[in-house]
């Protein structure tokens, strides 16, 4: 029988949508909430980074709070732990972006394709958030692996994140190209491109790629919506 398809979902910003939190947070800061929670998760992605760079580690949850902390303090706004506490809570019941169910639904149909999820987040942020997603938990079983990168202690875009994930598929590092990534973070596309990985970008705002990091590194596919990867993915076998 041939190999199976892997293709591996990032998760926050991709199969969630974290929008549902800065609703919460305009509970305590009022109209600040769009700002601070652009600011936080600009923090919670520039930390991991940052961190990768110094060659430590720190997981996900607590670079998620900090970052928090920081993107209210920078707005001249501080929380109780407690309400932070519930802020962080918010992160294991995201909702689904609408275009994910179906598309997992026509996934789920195709035998040859593998579905993982790939994420940054720590194994146990990424099983509740999956499995405690209203949206998401009744699709959970289509998933065949939560493959997180505290095992390795190094976050996305690093090449050891992506040659874990290549390692868990039992796929040497001469395959990646075997290997599909989507997501809806122009820097997690461009390091998987970097490792030679096929990466589908979910382009859903219909912005165009951006991204000039490293201009020859663009995805392999768009689409618009998550529905589309399918037909991608087979019409590129
Ligand atoms: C993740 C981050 C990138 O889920 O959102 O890995």
């Amino acid at each position: 029988m041939a190999d199976k398809i892997i293709v591996a979902f990032d998760l926050y910003g991709t199969l969630l949508s974290t929008e549902s939190i800065a609703k919460q947070l305009e509970k305590h800061v009022g109209p600040k909430a769009e700002a601070v929670s652009a600011l936080w998760r600009r923090y919670q992605l520039e930390y991991t980074w940052r961190l990768n760079s110094m060659e430590r580690y720190e997981d996900f949850s607590i670079v998620t709070k900090n970052a928090l902390v920081h993107a209210l303090a920078e707005h001249g706004e501080q929380l109780s732990d407690s309400n932070i506490a519930a802020l962080m809570e918010a992160y294991d019941h995201l909702s689904t972006f609408p275009d994910v169910n179906p598309a997992l639904i026509r996934l789920s149909a195709d035998a040859r394709i593998q579905p993982v999820v790939f994420s940054n987040g720590s194994k146990t942020m990424v099983s509740n958030s999956v499995l405690r997603s209203k949206d998401l938990s009744t699709h959970a079983s289509v998933f065949q692996d939560l493959i997180t990168v505290d095992d390795i202690q190094r976050y996305k875009p690093s090449p050891a994140s992506y040659h874990h994930l290549a390692r868990k598929m039992s796929k040497q590092e001469s395959q990646m190209d075997q290997m599909w990534l989507i997501s809806g973070n122009p820097f997690d596309i461009v390091g998987a491109r970097s490792v030679g990985m096929q990466a589908i970008w979910v382009d859903r705002a219909n912005r165009g790629w951006q991204d000039a990091v490293a201009p020859g590194l663009r995805p392999s596919a768009i689409v618009h919506s998550l529905e589309q990867i399918v037909q991608e993915i087979q019409g590129r076998r």
